[in-house]
């Protein structure tokens, strides 16, 4: 199973993803009340679904998730591969590829972050890229694709420290998926 993030942008490729029989949903995003490193408690996680999946040390364990987003900065620690003492399994059957640049180096992917790439030759031929702004790799220039994967995706219990304040331990929703 994978589940894709599309970023608003996305609609024509989620009408077109929506038809094929390879995708089982497509769902339209919503807006909720802002939690920080309280969502997971807020969605009834840990007693929840990461309790049926035997807690969030498994919880996600075999789903690769996909993002088409802004990118992705590989140095932050939700996306480590080494942080538990249960190291991330090879994904069965993963094609994806880790493109290198010079952003984004030899490797900046790992078992947790198994593959990323960028798609910049359109907007680079149209003439509408930014290199003040963005990066033609799959490097985060944003911040963006770096906040939605770990939300989605992040490590459990990585500390949260915002200018020397501490806002608790964040994780993402399904924290052993890659
Ligand atoms: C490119 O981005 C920079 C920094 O955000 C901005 O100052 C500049 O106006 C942008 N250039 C164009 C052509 O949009
Ligand atoms: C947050 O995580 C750190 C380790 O990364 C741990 O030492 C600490 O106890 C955690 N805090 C909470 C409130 O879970």
């Amino acid at each position: 199973m994978a589940l894709l993030c599309l970023s608003p942008l996305n609609r024509l490729l989620a009408n077109k993803l929506s038809k094929r029989r390879e995708v089982a949903n497509v769902v339209l995003d919503f807006s909720v009340r802002t939690a920080t490193t309280h969502t997971p408690q807020f969605l009834g996680l840990p007693k929840g679904a990461w309790s049926q999946q035997g807690g969030y040390e498994t919880a996600g364990e075999g789903i690769v998730i996909g993002f088409i987003d802004t990118g992705i900065d590989p140095t932050h620690p939700s996306f480590a591969d080494d942080i538990s003492e249960h190291s991330y399994p090879v994904p069965a059957h993963f094609s994806g590829v880790c493109e290198v640049t010079r952003e984004f180096p030899s490797g900046s992917c790992n078992r947790k972050l198994v593959g990323a790439r960028h798609f910049a030759a359109s907007a680079i031929t149209r003439g509408i890229f930014n290199s003040s702004q963005d990066y033609a790799s799959p490097f985060d220039g944003d911040g963006h694709g770096t906040h939605t994967a770990s939300v989605a995706a992040g490590n459990h219990g990585i500390p949260v420290v915002v200018a020397g304040h501490h806002f608790g331990n964040a994780s993402g929703m399904a924290p052993r998926s890659q």
